[in-house]
């Protein structure tokens, strides 16, 4: 039963206290939060008793559902057993030893060393200082310089808001910070030029790199960072040959590779990395979300050998490697993903999610046939259809006809919770759901759609 007179005080202190990211400060507190009272599998609950499909997994992150007594149980006896130590000067605790080997086992090869932190933006803050580290130690400080993509997301602490490629979030803050690079995205759909092939298109953007790295001197870039697949930019799945090309001219000028697999991670593609799906041969890994079912804040950098030699010479040279956060290898955080990563391996998180990418990606090429659908696919259970005014021109609605905010509020009126990025809309639910659940979202998607279609012609 939902007390009332609580749920009305915590909507009150909601509005007066509350900072929400991603809403106009001014105008949030006239509106009513959307609250989310229980989790159940896939399926959520509000303050209203309506139910939904969460088909954005939350962040991209919920991979087992929305509530875990599994996992509440390891939680609750890690933080009874010892609820806080640290793994600063030589310290550790069982879990953190444990899921750091663990980690190494599933990664790729060549990836025996782990560094927990406690979020995406954190791994992906720690790496760059790694990567500027490693080029310190092999006697190449000059290569400060680093290359991300249009639209690439990568997080907001300082820095990695620089490499973040979304242009509004650096407005107001003064930044990026000199030395990041935003090459283009790979993005076939709207950018590929008339009659490009993939191959073709995929060639263009690795000449185009390759131009900028010679434009600003081989020797001061440091590294290449790449989502496998662009998460926050859109699920936007790379074209053909994309990474090989990407990686022969990175391979060319000696420039580290770091794969954010923040999202990927996990089984998402259909691997366990995204890496694996597109062939990646990363330098690091970077990783959260899923990492943990989203249960606890923790997310880890997977660093390769190379990378790792780097880091033992300079932590030699000065004494000590000077980095680490007083919840990094949290004992309940490591516990609780280690936990994940056992229930992935009885699942068979991969296998489950190739034996239903086949009906995910025939659900969106259905739609395609819909008059509001221009693009529509993804890999794996990430995807996204992209919204348009003219199948033919691919132009979009005019904004100020709120399409997407129309579709937005139809989908949740039809019970289901998308992830609305420019006129994209993308799916990535989590990787327990089941055949049932994956056609009743699709259902539930296209009569959102059709109520769009309704709304905006009448
Ligand atoms: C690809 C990618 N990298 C990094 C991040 C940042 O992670 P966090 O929000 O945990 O800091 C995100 C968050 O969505 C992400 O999608």
């Amino acid at each position: 039963m939902m007390d009332t007179a609580l749920l009305n005080s915590a909507r009150a202190l909601d509005a007066k206290h509350v900072v929400h990211p991603h809403t106009n400060l001014r105008t949030q507190p006239d509106k009513k939060p959307l609250m989310i009272m229980k989790g159940d599998g896939v399926f959520v609950v509000d303050d209203e008793g309506n139910r939904y499909l969460e088909a954005a997994a939350g962040l991209w992150c919920a991979s087992l559902g929305f509530g875990n007594a599994r996992l509440a149980k390891v939680a609750q006896e890690m933080m009874t057993e010892i609820g806080y130590y640290h793994i600063f000067r030589g310290a550790s605790n069982t879990p953190t030893a444990q899921l750091s080997a663990q980690l190494s086992s599933i990664a790729p090869e060549g990836f025996n060393h782990v560094l927990l932190q406690c979020s995406g933006s954190e791994a992906n803050d720690t790496a760059i200082k790694l990567v500027w580290y490693y080029w310190n130690a092999k006697g190449q400080p000059q290569r400060r310089k680093l290359i991300s993509r249009d639209q690439s997301y990568h997080g907001t602490s300082t820095i990695t808001s620089c490499l973040t490629g979304k242009p509004r979030f650096h407005q107001g803050y003064g930044l990026p910070f000199d030395g990041f690079l935003y090459t283009a995205m790979p993005y076939y759909y709207r950018l590929a030029k008339p009659g490009e092939t993939e191959e073709e298109y995929s060639s263009r953007l690795a000449a185009e790199l390759e131009e900028m790295i010679i434009a600003e001197g081989p020797e001061t870039i440091a590294a290449f960072w790449a989502e496998p697949v662009l998460g926050s930019g859109g699920a936007i799945v790379p074209p053909k040959g994309y990474y090989e090309k990407i990686q022969a001219v990175l391979a060319k000028y000696d420039i580290l590779l770091v794969a954010d697999e923040v999202i990927c991670g996990f089984g998402r593609t259909g691997n366990m990395w995204g890496s694996e799906t597109y062939g990646m041969k990363p330098d690091m890994i970077t990783c959260a979300k899923a990492l943990s079912a989203a249960m606890q804040p923790i997310s880890a950098v997977l660093i390769g050998d190379r990378v790792y030699e780097g880091m033992k010479e300079q932590s030699d040279r000065f004494g000590s490697f000077t980095h680490g956060y007083t919840y990094a290898g949290h004992p309940v955080a490591a516990a609780v993903a280690l936990e994940t990563l056992k229930i992935y391996e009885e699942m068979d998180v991969v296998g489950h999610v190739k034996s239903l990418e086949p009906q995910f990606l025939a659900g969106f090429e259905a739609l395609k046939d819909h008059p509001l659908v221009g693009d529509a696919g993804g890999v794996g259970l990430i995807g996204a259809l992209e919204i348009v005014a003219d199948k033919e021109t691919k132009a979009m609605h005019d904004p100020s006809l709120n399409v997407m905010t129309i579709f937005e509020n139809a989908a949740m009126e039809r019970g289901l919770i998308t992830r609305i990025i420019v006129n994209r809309v993308a799916l990535s639910p989590p990787q327990i759901i089941t055949a049932a659940e994956v056609e009743d979202m699709f259902a539930r998607l296209r009569a959102a759609l059709d109520d769009t279609l309704k709304a905006i012609a009448g």
